[in-house]
Formats: structure tokens, sequence, C-alpha cells
């Protein structure tokens, strides 16, 4: 029996099994979409499409110690915090001398550290992690244990982990599949500078590092889940468009006024984005850039700027499904 024509759009082309299945509870749940007006269900009031968004470093340049969640739930439809539909990101601010706890049932946890100094340490019944951190340094923890992030002097840091991607799935992290890992600020300052250095660099708008872990040999990324880069856009640079079916949940990590990403689902015949959206960058501010759309980032400020994508690409990677492109 098709549904009649005044049930709500998202209920297009539904049909319902007849009275027989009354009598079946383990039918009752069964439907049928017709295909013709069903196959794409990410629309809105359904599987809401990821919105573009902004944060601002006010968020975290001053307050008391805290957690503070760049949550997107009521916009995604999510039943938790969410920046996206598998990923959830934050700013930590720490003040001297207190601790935070981050709590989160996740395969993969990762802190840049964006200023401050301090100590982080893990729990668990057959091993203790601790990782003394300061301004620049990125680590990853797998699943177990809550880590305690202590502050010796007042910090703030970026953190993104998987917690909505399980809860989606209905499942809890049990066995950890890469070593708690340290990148040091000093040796990703220095790796990138060496990088820009190289002949062809300087005609090059694309001067990054991907972070990688011995544990990941077949995706070469951060953790299982999630994609990090630590890249540069020089002063003039304007890259070509690209795209990928991995969200990106942009954090900048320094920059001056005038460097900004325009970003768009469509490109023009030259290869320049489509109507773009024009998202300019501050230092210590965070964006979201959605699976799928194009996007080119652009530095007319001068001077370097800085960027550290988080992505969930070892995730789309393992899948085959990143697709990545570029214009
Ligand atoms: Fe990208």
């Amino acid at each position: 029996m098709t549904q009649t024509p005044d049930r709500p759009s998202t209920d297009l082309g539904l049909h319902v099994q007849g009275e027989a299945a009354q009598l079946n509870p383990v039918a009752d749940k069964a439907q049928l979409f017709d295909y013709r007006q069903a196959a794409n269900p990410i629309r809105s009031g359904l599987t809401e499409p990821i919105p573009y968004r902004c944060w601002g470093a006010d968020l975290h340049s001053s307050g008391p110690s805290g957690i503070l969640p760049l949550d997107l739930s009521s916009e995604l439809g999510t039943s938790g915090p969410a920046t996206s539909p598998g990923l959830a990101a934050h700013f930590i601010r720490i003040e001297a001398g207190e601790g935070v706890r981050a709590a989160a049932s996740a395969t993969s946890s990762l802190f840049f550290v964006l200023s401050g100094e301090g100590v982080c340490r893990v729990r668990e019944t057959d091993q203790d992690t601790t990782i003394r951190w300061s301004e620049g340094d990125l680590f990853v923890l797998p699943c177990g244990g809550t880590p305690l992030l202590e502050a010796t002097s007042t910090s703030v840091l970026y953190w993104v982990h998987d917690a909505p991607l399980l809860h989606y799935l209905g499942a809890l992290p049990s066995e950890p599949r890469f070593d708690a890992t340290h990148y040091r600020g000093a040796w990703l300052r220095s790796e990138l500078l060496k990088l820009a250095e190289q002949p062809g660099s300087a005609s090059s708008n694309r001067i990054s590092l991907l972070l990688a872990n011995r544990d990941l040999p077949s995706t070469r990324t951060v953790t299982h889940v999630l994609w990090a880069m630590y890249g540069i856009v020089p002063p003039g640079a304007t890259q070509a468009p690209h795209r990928h079916q991995s969200v990106a949940l942009d954090l900048i990590i320094d920059c001056q006024p005038g460097v900004y990403t325009l970003v768009g689902t469509e490109l023009n015949a030259d290869g320049s984005i489509r109507n773009p959206k024009r998202i300019d960058w501050e230092a210590g501010g965070a964006f979201i850039t959605p699976p799928g759309h194009w996007h080119s980032h652009v530095n007319e400020s001068g001077k370097p700027a800085y960027l550290l994508p988080i992505q969930d690409a070892g995730l789309q990677t393992h899948l085959r499904s990143l697709d990545i492109r570029f214009a």
C-alpha cells in the first residue's frame, strides 16, 4: 500500500505492510521506500547536511578551566555532542596549576597544544602513560583510561576524538589499535621549515607534513580513524581547489589577517570554485570543511600562515572512500 500524498515530504515513497504484519511483531518495523523518491536521504529534516561553521579564539582566550565543545549536535541530529557525524572537536582551557579530565568513549583522541605547558597522564591497570607537553606539541591516545591534563602554565589545547562515530555504531572501544604517540612541536616546526626550504617548494603552495604512525602503515595516518596535517600556506599562495570525502575540522595555528579559505560544491570551467563561501582565518580559531566540498586556501597577508586540519580520513582510507581529487 503506498502512503497518501499528505505524508511529510521525508516520508515520500514509503510503503507499509498490510494488516497481517500486525500479527507478527518481528515484521512490525519493516518498511520499504520507492528508490526513485528516497535514494538520497541527505536532506534537511532527515539526514542533515554538514553545515559551514566557524569558532573564534575568543571562545578560549579567557575563562575558567574547562572543556569547550564545538557542538553541532542539534543541527546534525546526533544524540551526543558532535562537530561532524563521526568526530567531536573541543577547546580545552586549563588554568596554571589546575587539571581537566578528557573523558571520551573513543578509539582515537588527538590533542594539539595551542599554548602553555603541562602533563597528560593516563592510568590503566597494566600501563601508565605520561606525556609532558608544551606549545606546538601534538599527541594521540588510543582507547583506555581517562586522560588527566594538568597545566603547569595556563594552556589551551584543541581536542578531537571519534566518540560520535562509536555512539552511532552502538559500539564501545575495546582494543587499542596504536600506542600513545607524541609529536614534539620543535620537531614538527623544524621538519616543516626544512620542507619549505627544499628546491621547488618556493613555487609550490602545498607545503605540509602528514602525521603518521608506525603502527598504521597502510593508512599512513595519525590514528586508524584520524588524519592530521601540519601545514604552511606561504604568503601570496592561492591553492588550486581540492576535495575529499573526509570531513575537515580545521584549526588555525597562526596567521595574520588576509588569509582565508574558499569553499563550495561546484567548479567553474577554469577550475575555480563556483559561488564560493569565504571563511576568514583567525589564529586560534577553527572551522568545518564539509565532505565533498571543493576548497582552496589563499594567503594575502604577506606572512606565512599555519594550519592543522583534522579529518576522519584514516577511516575513509580504510573504507577506500576518501576520493581525494584536485581541480
Ligand atoms: Fe582538504
